[in-house]
């Protein structure tokens, strides 16, 4: 009577072993698709951030007709814990900490209609009020990334960060707002000689009168006739600084006076109130601020996806998991296969694995995947390139013979013979390289659960026709039908 082990029902009841594995991948799937990853519970601290701009207006003046009406008209909202403010020289930031788990969009939408009611008390020179949510948990971004060149300075990095990445990283899903950290905006420097101002009798004011006079954005409107309607553009804003150059600043004695005349013009940047640094490099930060509320972690994903210029799309993920699946179904009844019908014709290898300890197994089972490595897989060239005396071009096929490694002499001894206790054996089985089989594991596990199970009912058994064994071909090879005769009683 032999011994009974959890895994026969299995093995008895393939029908059975199907569905548990069918219901472990439809849980796994779910799983993978919803199951979110957070270290905390999810709360809602928040905080309703106001910023008014008043430009040239001194701190004193912010507060009293800024800050203070504005503190007066949020402070009565429902679900605030406190108010905080600041007000500097052109700047008011009035702070509305929420209570916890208030939500922060209704929370929003009163501060909104509160700073409405108000508007009209607000000096018509400050720029209207603008309102938006943060996370009073986190008063810092939970992403910076930085950027750096060897070869454009910070203006040059700022400018392209702004019209390629925020707006692109803005968008993405828990994503609220992406801020740029350190950076500085080009700007056109006019550097004006006062000994030739003085020389022509101007004054730097009428320097700064030409540039407002010549240098606007002008909608000039559209005409319309019977049948047609064209838009009129007028081209009154200067944008190179050889434009600025030739914009004429006055007329002395019936000759003009260019900007040139009296200033050096270049495109520069702004002046630098802040400035950032990456291992002593000077680098410019985007700070990514996740929405209230959402996953970071799911959030970081998309940054990295997003950053390497791959967002993960649903028919990758799709594919991916595909590819898991079907991956590890020839390759391993091929691998198994191939084992059996090489026992079936060797009796003192049959005999030796019949008795096999642990380590004895772990040797035969790398010493099969050597010796009848199942996969050949194929690349796509990259580029021409000559190989073994041959000239590949670029994108030919090109097949990587793994089995054939395996039995190269240069590296294994009595490379073209079955060694069941191989001592050293590096081989390819599994692939070479970044691509290298992903379940090597689970394939070694099955390879060695099915030669253990097979031998310990079956112990004697061989082929009772050689010629009628079938092979698969192509990329994938291992024996199809394999006739064999059990010898003696077995299980
Ligand atoms: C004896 C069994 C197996 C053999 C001989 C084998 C062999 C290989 C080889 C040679 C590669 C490399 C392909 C290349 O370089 O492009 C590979 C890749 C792969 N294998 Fe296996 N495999 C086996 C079983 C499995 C199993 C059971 C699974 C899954 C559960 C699996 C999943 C994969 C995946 C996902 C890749 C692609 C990895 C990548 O491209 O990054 N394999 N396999």
């Amino acid at each position: 009577m032999t011994r009974r082990a959890f895994t026969d029902v299995f093995i008895r009841h393939p029908v059975l072993a199907i569905v548990v594995n069918l219901v472990i991948v439809v849980l796994g799937w779910r799983a993978l698709t919803t199951l979110p990853v957070q270290q905390y519970p999810k709360l809602d601290s928040a905080s309703v951030l106001i910023t008014t701009v008043y430009t040239g207006a001194s701190a004193e003046t912010v507060r009293g007709f800024l800050t203070t009406p504005i503190e007066r008209a949020v402070s009565a909202i429902s679900g605030v814990d406190y108010v905080e403010s600041t007000s500097r020289a052109g700047l008011s930031t009035v702070t509305v900490r929420l209570k916890l788990n208030h939500d922060p969009t209704a929370a929003l939408a009163e501060v909104t209609a509160r700073l409405q009611q108000v508007r009209a008390e607000l000096p018509a020179e400050a720029e209207p009020p603008v309102v938006e949510v943060q996370r009073a948990d986190r008063p810092y971004a939970s992403f910076y990334i930085s950027f750096t060149s060897g070869e454009r300075g910070v203006p040059a990095i700022t400018d392209w960060l702004a019209r390629t990445l925020q707006p692109q990283l803005a968008t993405l899903p828990g994503v609220q707002r992406v801020t740029i950290e350190g950076g500085r905006q080009l700007a056109m420097r006019v550097w004006i000689d006062p000994d030739r101002l003085a020389a022509l009798n101007l004054a730097p004011g009428d320097v700064q009168a030409a540039l407002q006079r010549n240098n606007y954005l002008a909608a000039v409107g559209q005409t319309k006739g019977n049948l047609v309607q064209i838009n009129l553009l007028a081209n009154t804003d200067l944008r190179a600084a050889d434009e600025f150059r030739d914009l004429i600043v006055a007329e002395r004695n019936g000759a003009i006076v260019r900007l040139s005349d009296v200033a050096r013009v270049e495109l520069g940047a702004e002046e630098a109130e802040v400035m950032a640094k990456l291992s002593d490099r000077e680098a410019v930060y985007l700070g990514v601020w996740p929405l209230v509320g959402s996953n970071e972690i799911e959030v970081a994903h998309r940054l990295r996806a997003e950053m390497d210029g791959r967002p993960l799309t649903h028919e990758h993920v799709r594919g991916t998991l595909l590819l898991i699946l079907i991956a590890g179904i020839d390759t391993t009844w091929s691998a198994i296969g191939a084992s059996l019908w090489h026992l079936a014709q060797h009796p003192e290898d049959r005999r030796r694995l019949a008795g096999a300890d642990d380590m004895a197994m772990t040797l035969a089972v790398e010493e099969f995947l050597r010796a009848y490595a199942p996969v050949t897989m194929a690349r796509i060239v990259a580029a021409d390139v000559e190989l073994g005396g041959r000239q590949l071009r670029r994108g030919d096929w090109c097949l990587l013979p793994f089995p054939a490694a395996n039995r190269d002499p240069a590296v294994f001894e009595r490379a073209d013979e079955v060694v069941l206790d191989r001592a050293v054996n590096r081989h390819a089985a599994f692939g070479l390289g970044i691509h290298r089989c992903l379940g090597s594991n689970l394939a070694r596990m099955e390879l060695r659960v099915a030669l253990e199970e097979w031998m310990r009912r079956i112990p004697d058994f061989e082929l009772t026709d050689p010629s009628a064994v079938t092979w698969s071909k192509g990329q994938v090879r291992g024996p199809r039908r394999i006739p064999i005769r059990v010898v003696g009683a077995g299980a």
